[in-house]
């Protein structure tokens, strides 16, 4: 399998769970701590190495770019005012990755989503990461995917295990552990009753598809809640040429979920060091008043 270079990160969904902050602010520009949801998502896939980012948006969604591109105007005031720390921090983020768009012009779901990228994809094999789920540990959960994909030279999602009330929020695996932490997938199905759900293993939003999904991703009719659905053209791949799934360790925040956003932003603020104290002083008066 060639080296993976190229990752689709979807960025087109409505962000309904999270109104009315993202009535007009993308979901994937809200800030945990000091940077953007998505930030944290595009430094972890530079960490593994990839070099080139692929946004499926839609036409509210041209923010996104921008972040990743040059503010010349921003540079020049920041530099007259003798702002260098902050402005090397806005110009690494332009320098991080190159950035590519496609539209999703209808908003049919993320297997559809993933679709819209085939042309910018192409014939080699690439990652997916969800734009709005945030990964933690030490190495980057994409790269740990990457790696059991070079190594087996097969397609390979990222899983973690839910509790059991939450199961049916997710696409569920059915797998076999040949090895500590990583499973043959013998099925997968998109947010099961949990009494029915063949696991408590969800897919997370990583993965690791060869080009060979966009054929499956052609053939699947809509699905759970009427969406093209990634889980159902990969239920079709893993009984043709077959997946395997890794266990993911380190954190998950999906930000799309207030509890989970409002705890990263408690779990960034409190790893800097100046505002740790005052933080902790402050939430700790806030509780005695609760
Ligand atoms: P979500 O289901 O979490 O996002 O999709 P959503 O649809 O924006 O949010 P809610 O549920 O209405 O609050 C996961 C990711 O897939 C993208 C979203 O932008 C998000 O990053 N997505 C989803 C698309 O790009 N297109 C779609 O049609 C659906």
């Amino acid at each position: 399998m060639k080296n993976i270079r190229k990752v689709v990160i979807p960025v087109a969904g409505w962000g309904t769970r999270s109104l009315p902050a993202t009535k007009n602010i993308p979901k994937e520009m809200l800030p945990i701590y000091n940077k953007p949801v998505i930030q944290y998502v595009v430094e972890e896939a530079q960490r593994a190495k990839i070099e080139d980012v692929i946004f499926v948006t839609n036409r509210d969604k041209s923010v996104i770019e921008d972040h990743f591109d040059y503010n010349l105007q921003l540079e020049s005031v920041l530099e007259r005012a003798g702002k260098l720390d902050k402005l090397s921090e806005v110009r690494a983020v332009a320098e991080m990755v190159n950035i590519m768009s496609v539209r999703q012009k209808k908003q049919l779901g993320l297997g559809h989503a993933v679709l819209c990228a085939r042309e910018l994809v192409r014939d080699t094999p690439f990652a997916v990461m969800v734009g709005d789920d945030l990964m933690f540990g030490g190495v980057p959960a994409i790269g740990q995917l990457i790696e059991v994909a070079m190594a087996e030279k097969m397609p390979v999602i990222g899983v973690m295990e839910v509790p059991f009330e939450k199961i049916s929020r997710y696409g569920i695996i059915d797998g076999e552990e040949i090895s500590p932490g990583i499973f043959r997938v013998r099925s997968m199905v998109e947010k099961p009753k949990r009494e029915n759900a063949p696991s408590r293993l969800a897919i997370v939003g990583r993965y690791v598809l060869t080009p060979d999904i966009f054929g499956y991703l052609d053939k699947v009719t809509p699905g759970h809640g009427g969406e093209i659905q990634l889980t159902d053209a990969m239920q079709a791949m893993a009984q043709n040429r077959g997946i395997m799934a890794v266990r993911m360790s380190g954190m998950r925040f999906d930000a799309g979920d207030w509890a989970e956003f409002l705890t990263a932003n408690i779990y960034f603020a409190l790893q800097d060091e100046e505002l740790r104290y005052e933080l902790l002083a402050l939430l700790k008066n806030f509780v005695q008043f609760q």
